[in-house]
């Protein structure tokens, strides 16, 4: 397994650095010698970044407000592709992604069969020829369990789980390409728990801790639980997620060294759950985190609290359909991976403590962003690195002068 995740490591980075630095460059002289500046806008923007063009539609084809629950389509569209973002609060959260080669490629949804949450093919992205890739998640449940001994082993003195498909949503709250979600369940005790998508339409990195890199070919996600009254007060939580990925599940979850930079200090690596050819390590879709959590409203190093997951394992795709009117309308036969999210280590405060926890994650297509040195970081190493070579150059010259100084004196004594 480490040769192979090492290889996946370095073919990452080398990606992602030609788009970063490498490829804007290409891409200025290429545009600019191929047409004569149409409008240097469109020049500076082409520099710049990988770009989509995001447009926003709620119940995309409804009449009337869906009684179940909203459909978010946002659609990211690219000179010759297409990215459908569809976030769904019809049951359990889900979020799709669907990954086209047409930009003109569209979604219809038949909203009865839709709502009636029985028949597969009630929401299509057409043409059906143009989808290359297509991945979901599917945020199923939240569990509680009593960690009397403190030694957060997730393993017994569970409490029944909350089912996130029998939750009581909120309308989709949307602010541009953000949706925000709030589900309370009949037994939470004032509570909530609340999803907000992100889309983008190009790279950049998330506003608050842990400031994940983002690309236009991925979305974040932001799940938190807020002033719910645990059942327990040494009570910790974990998330169950469920995620399909095309012809390839989710199957295995690579851990990496990442960089500990100003922007998530003190994290040193980065998970990612990815759907990838048996032994390749070509990624076509992942769901990508760093292990931390957050147990304040403002997140910051002081509350961060670690998070492990489990192994993913193969779930059963009729309860996954089941679960999630988006997933049933799109996937005939869902082939999901699950795996258990859980926050906090033995010893780390309770949730009773503060009665929060915040965990953000990254859904995308295609390889997972990678983090590099931040110009900040060079700044430091090229200060730190540069000084003792200027001085030992300085040194260096130094001698070479007064050993030459010594040499011509030495070579006159024997005339004197
Ligand atoms: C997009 O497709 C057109 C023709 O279909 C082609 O000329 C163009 O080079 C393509 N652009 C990119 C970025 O692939
Ligand atoms: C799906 O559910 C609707 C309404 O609940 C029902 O009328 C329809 O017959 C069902 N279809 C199938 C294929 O089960
Ligand atoms: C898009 O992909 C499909 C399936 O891979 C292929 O048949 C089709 O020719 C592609 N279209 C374009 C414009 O690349
Ligand atoms: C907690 O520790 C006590 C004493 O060591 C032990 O009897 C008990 O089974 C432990 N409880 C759990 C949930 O591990
Ligand atoms: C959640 O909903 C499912 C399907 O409607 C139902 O079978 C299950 O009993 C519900 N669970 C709880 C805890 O209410
Ligand atoms: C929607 O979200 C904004 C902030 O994101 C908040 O100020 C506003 O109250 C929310 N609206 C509703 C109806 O929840
Ligand atoms: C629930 O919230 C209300 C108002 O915010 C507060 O008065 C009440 O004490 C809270 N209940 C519990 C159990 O925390
Ligand atoms: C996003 O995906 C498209 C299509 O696969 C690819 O051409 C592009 O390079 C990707 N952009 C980034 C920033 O990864
Ligand atoms: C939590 O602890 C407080 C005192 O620290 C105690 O009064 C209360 O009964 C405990 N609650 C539960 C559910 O154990
Ligand atoms: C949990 O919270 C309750 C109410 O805020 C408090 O009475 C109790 O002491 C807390 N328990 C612990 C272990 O902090
Ligand atoms: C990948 O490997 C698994 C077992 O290792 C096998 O069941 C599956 O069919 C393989 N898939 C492909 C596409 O080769
Ligand atoms: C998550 O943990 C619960 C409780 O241990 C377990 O029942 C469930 O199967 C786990 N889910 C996954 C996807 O591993």
């Amino acid at each position: 397994v480490v040769p192979e995740f090492r290889g996946s490591n370095w073919k990452g980075s080398v990606t992602s650095r030609s788009h970063s630095d490498i490829g804007d460059i290409q891409k200025i002289s290429t545009r600019g010698s191929q047409a004569t500046c149409s409008s240097c806008q469109s020049l500076f923007r082409g520099a710049t970044t990988f770009e989509r063009q995001l447009s926003v539609e709620l119940n995309p084809g409804s009449t009337s407000v869906p009684p179940g629950g909203d459909l978010l389509h946002i659609r990211a569209v690219e000179n010759n592709d297409t990215l459908h973002f569809l976030f769904c609060s019809q049951g359990a959260p889900a979020l799709l992604l669907v990954h086209t080669n047409s930009s003109s490629s569209t979604v219809q949804v038949n909203w009865p069969l839709f709502s009636a949450r029985n028949t597969s093919g009630s929401l299509k992205v057409v043409p059906e020829s143009s989808v290359l890739y297509s991945t979901a998640v599917v945020f199923s449940r939240l569990l509680e369990y009593d960690d009397t001994n403190n030694t957060a082993d997730p393993t017994s003195d569970f409490f029944p789980p909350y089912e996130l498909q029998n939750f009581t949503w909120s309308r989709l709250n949307l602010s541009g390409p953000t949706a925000l979600l709030c589900g309370t369940d009949a037994t939470f005790t004032n509570g909530s728990l609340c999803l907000k998508l992100s889309v983008f339409d190009s790279e950049g990195r998330g506003l608050s801790p842990p400031h994940l890199l983002h690309t236009s070919n991925s979305s974040q996600m932001e799940v938190w639980l807020d002033g719910l009254l645990p059942r327990a007060n040494r009570s910790r939580f974990l998330l169950e997620l469920q995620a399909v990925g095309g012809a390839y599940p989710l199957s295995r979850v690579d851990t990496r060294r990442s960089i500990d930079d100003e922007f998530t200090p003190s994290i040193f690596k980065v998970s990612q759950w990815v759907s990838a050819p048996n032994g390749s390590s070509d990624v076509l879709g992942f769901v990508q985190w760093k292990p931390v959590a957050y147990r304040q409203t403002n997140p910051s190093l002081e509350n961060a609290t670690p998070c492990r997951h489990s192994d993913p394992r193969p779930q059963n795709g009729e309860v996954m359909a089941a679960s999630s009117s988006l997933i049933r309308a799109f996937y005939p036969e869902p082939e999901p991976f699950g795996l258990n999210m859980s926050f906090g280590l033995s010893g780390d405060p309770f949730y009773n403590n503060t009665k929060y926890l915040s965990w953000t994650v990254l859904v995308g297509i295609g390889s997972p962003p990678v983090d590099s040195f931040s110009p900040l970081v060079i700044a430091i190493m090229a200060v730190g690195l540069g000084t003792p070579m200027i001085l030992l150059l300085l040194g260096g010259l130094w001698v070479c002068v007064r050993k030459r100084a010594a040499c011509s004196a030495s070579s006159y004594q024997p005339i004197n």
